[in-house]
């Protein structure tokens, strides 16, 4: 299952929340502006500040992320990550960021593989797999 063109849109022009868990499993969640599928499978966020979830990725690299217009966008994405703080994908990131805010200084770009997408919408396919 690939994000599609509309659910791509709606990742890179809004707010989307992470979830993360640490080794012991405690849940952690935060928003996030700057992610940005670079295609159906893979989308690249930037870690300006990010501290538990950072630390929670190290110790169990598993994401899983819901867009904040889920009303719009009723999916679940699930998927492992890989995070990179030097390299092409930490300068994509740090240009980026840079273009939006120069005082941003990126601590890391994290490269969020797409492996799972279900449907969060209310009904008979809640939590389906799509
Ligand atoms: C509207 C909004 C957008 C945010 N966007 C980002 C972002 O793009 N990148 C980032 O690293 N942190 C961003 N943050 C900060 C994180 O949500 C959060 O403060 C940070 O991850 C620390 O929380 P943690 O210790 O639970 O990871 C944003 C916060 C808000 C309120």
């Amino acid at each position: 299952m690939v994000l599609n063109k509309e659910l791509q849109d709606a990742i890179e022009k809004n707010l989307v929340f992470l979830a993360t868990a640490s080794k012991e499993g405690v849940p952690n969640v935060v928003p996030v502006g700057f992610a940005r599928p670079l295609n159906g499978e893979t989308i690249l966020i930037a870690d300006n500040y990010l501290n538990k979830t950072r630390q929670n990725l190290d110790e169990n690299p598993r994401l899983s992320l819901i867009p904040q217009d889920a009303k719009a966008f009723p999916f679940q994405v699930k998927g492992t990550v890989e995070i990179f703080e030097s390299g092409e994908y930490f300068d994509q990131v740090t240009e980026w960021a840079q273009n939006v805010m120069t005082e941003l200084e990126p601590k890391s770009a994290i490269l969020f593989k797409v492996e799972e997408i279900y449907s969060v919408q209310p009904g008979p396919n809640a939590g389906k797999k799509l």
